[in-house]
């Protein structure tokens, strides 16, 4: 497996694929891969001719207090995984040539953008729609994977390449969880043993309120039987256990016609955890 790091390098490694008639898919990541990623690498080896995943700490979308100095850099393990994965081609830019000197230029979609995560991190979303627009343009993929891990991150994706007449299909890959049910996540690494256990209520306590609301009974009581849950494992700051429109992320308070998801966020010791489900009338947990 090939590992560039110029933009004139990855130009030429794609026009030899597109020469070869490949069909290329784009996995967009920031490092510290598990077998989360490695689901988008094997759908994306399923939908395309080569893989290209991307590895990029992104400072654009890190908060002032957030854990980009910290963030786990292991690229060799990482290319490892990759390589043994069957990618052909990792893009690992330097910052330097992701935002050049003078880089003036911002993507912000507006309205899904603006609620949860992206009201619990200003800016976030616009780093990441600034990031994977590049990434977009860098690499022209047919197709790029994103994981439903960060529903919103993929609803905010999906809405720019809609709205910007990008040539690319987005596609969701579903989570990808421990045996107890823990969506895995870099940041888990954070959590010691015990929280690590504690942690598991968060897919519980999601998996019973989705069930519930999905039966048809009332949304609010549901959502405070969760957070209680939440609360008596040893969460703190609960940002959110909410039921919204699963495209535009607007709050709902029943089920009705168009897609619904649950989503939550709350922290556990060091780490922020997130975490979503759908719910329908047809959810099954
Ligand atoms: P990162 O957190 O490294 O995640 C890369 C991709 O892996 C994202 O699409 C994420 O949703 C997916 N992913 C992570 N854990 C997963 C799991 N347990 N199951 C399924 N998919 C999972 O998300 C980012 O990086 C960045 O914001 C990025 C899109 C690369 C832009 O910088």
């Amino acid at each position: 497996m090939q590992i560039i790091r110029d933009l004139e390098a990855l130009r030429a490694a794609v026009a030899g694929l597109r020469a070869e008639g490949k069909r290329i898919a784009l996995v967009p990541t920031m490092g510290a891969l598990h077998a989360g990623h490695m689901a988008l690498v094997e759908e994306g080896q399923r939908r395309a001719d080569a893989v290209i995943a991307s590895i990029f700490v992104n400072p654009k979308q890190f908060g002032p207090n957030e854990d980009l100095s910290n963030y786990p850099r292991r690229e060799r393990a990482d290319a490892q995984m990759l390589e043994k994965h069957g990618c052909a081609l990792l893009w690992a830019p330097p910052v330097e040539v992701m935002y050049p000197r003078g880089f003036a230029t911002n993507i912000s979609v507006s309205g899904v953008s603006e609620v949860l995560e992206g009201a619990a991190r200003p800016g976030h979303f616009d780093g990441v729609s600034t990031v994977v627009l590049k990434l977009l343009n860098q690499v022209s993929p047919d197709i790029a994977l994103f994981g439903e891990k960060d529903w919103q991150q993929l609803a905010v994706v999906r809405r720019m390449a809609i709205d910007l007449d990008l040539p690319v299909e987005i596609l969701g890959v579903p989570i990808e969880r421990d045996d107890q049910g823990l969506a895995l996540s870099s940041r888990n690494a954070y959590l010691s043993d015990e929280e690590l256990v504690a942690a598991r209520a968060l897919p519980r306590a999601l998996g019973e309120a989705a069930a519930t609301i999905g039966r048809g009974e009332p949304v609010e009581p549901a959502l405070a039987a969760a957070i209680a849950r939440l609360t008596e494992a040893g969460f703190t700051d609960i940002d959110y256990v909410t039921l919204r429109d699963a495209a535009t992320l607007q709050p709902i308070d029943a089920l009705g016609e168009a897609p619904a998801r649950l989503l939550a966020a709350a922290r556990m010791g060091p780490a922020r955890l997130i975490d979503n489900l759908p719910v329908g009338p047809s959810t099954n947990v």
